[in-house]
């Protein structure tokens, strides 16, 4: 009894009770129902290769997460400031379109001239010398496009884009990755009828969209399940969804069509590896996603750079770099090859890397 009614005794129930009502508290108003997320194991030695990139317009590129080269040369990308900024063969920056909002993500050329972009806020916008216009706001069964993320443009005039994730936005989509639920989907507009329809549905944050050189099929990738899916648009297996590759090392982002008819797919490091286990703990990160500081400091061991290249049929990486120290280029977000060179996108510098890729050793 005496031991019981000790003050440093009941301090310590009061603490621990006072401990016990916050994680409570948290555990019942955190904004994420988490299933876990499994981390693929990775033995990949670390090469630094992309340390030694050229930059490109440091300073005047808040956050350029993806890169379009159209056909005279000149390369395209979307800023955190609402701006669509382009380069011209002589290397010089012009900013060339504003678009008022702030979260721009995925650029791609079109056809009929002017770009293609996603706007995390709008939907599927039209950008061209005459101004900016919506595409596609909402699906066609009434559904709003709530982030889109990357597009393509097939030679048929046919969009094909994905829209991330139907809970969360740009601002929170380390929220998306701790709740690790498929809320993705891949849509396709269709711009001689003004629609948009679902492809595939229940996409674990659908990412990077590509076509394969020939068009016979596209790539999306579906990153927090470390992997790209191939769904096929001609021949036999037309209309089917398979693996494309998987057991990434690490969250497929962008995925653009290579020269040679291979893709190159940036790689999100979503954590410092030794960090991975936490991912799988529902609990622990129900509490963490209850805290913004929490959510900011793990969102902050992403601070490596991976990219891969992929053959035109899959099931394998056959060169992979890397700043895995992140002293260079970290949140690397796409990779783009033209003439030899790649040029990588960020949502983590203020500049493009530039590195040169035909006859290196890697
Ligand atoms: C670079 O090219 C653009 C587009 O052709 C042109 O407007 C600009 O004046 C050029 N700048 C320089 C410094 O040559």
């Amino acid at each position: 009894m005496a031991a019981l009614q000790h003050p440093l005794f009941l301090i310590g129930s009061l603490v621990s009770a006072a401990a016990a009502a916050f994680v409570l508290q948290a555990l019942l108003q955190s904004p994420v129902s988490p299933e876990p997320l499994l981390v693929p194991r990775s033995d990949f030695t670390p090469n630094n290769i992309l340390q030694s990139v050229d930059r490109l317009g440091e300073g005047i590129l808040p956050g350029p997460e993806d890169i379009a080269v159209d056909g005279d040369g000149v390369l395209y990308t979307a800023t955190r400031d609402g701006w669509i900024k382009r380069m011209h063969r002589n290397g010089t920056w012009e900013e060339w379109k504003s678009t008022g909002t702030h979260g721009l993500l995925g650029v791609a050329t079109s056809m009929a001239g002017g770009l293609l972009v996603c706007d995390a806020e709008k939907g599927l916008l039209k950008v061209d010398e005459g101004g900016v216009a919506v595409l596609a706001s909402h699906v066609d069964d009434g559904s709003q496009i709530r982030f889109a993320d990357e597009a393509v443009e097939a030679s048929d005039g046919s969009v094909y884009f994905s829209d991330a994730s139907d809970k969360f936005g740009l601002h929170n989509w380390y929220l998306d990755v701790l709740e690790a639920r498929p809320r993705g989907r891949l849509l396709k507009y269709d711009p001689w009828k003004g629609t948009t329809s679902v492809v595939i549905g229940g996409l674990a944050f659908a990412n990077g969209v590509a076509l394969s050189a020939g068009e016979d099929f596209l790539v999306v990738c579906e990153s927090w399940k470390f992997r790209c899916l191939r769904y096929w648009l001609k021949g036999e297996h037309k209309g089917q969804t398979e693996v494309f590759i998987e057991n990434l090392p690490g969250a497929p982002d962008n995925i653009n069509l290579a020269p040679d008819g291979s893709f190159w797919v940036a790689l999100l490091q979503l954590s410092h590896r030794r960090l991975d286990v936490v991912h799988r703990w529902t609990t622990f990160k129900r509490v963490v996603a209850a805290f913004p500081k929490l959510v900011g400091l793990l969102q902050a061991t992403n601070s490596a750079a991976m990219v891969a290249n992929v053959p035109a049929d899959g099931g394998r990486i056959a060169r992979l770099l890397d700043d895995s120290e992140g002293k260079v280029m970290y949140f690397v977000t796409s990779a783009v090859e033209l003439e030899g060179y790649l040029y990588l996108g960020s949502l983590g510098t203020n500049f493009i890397g530039r590195l040169p890729v035909e006859g290196s050793d890697y």
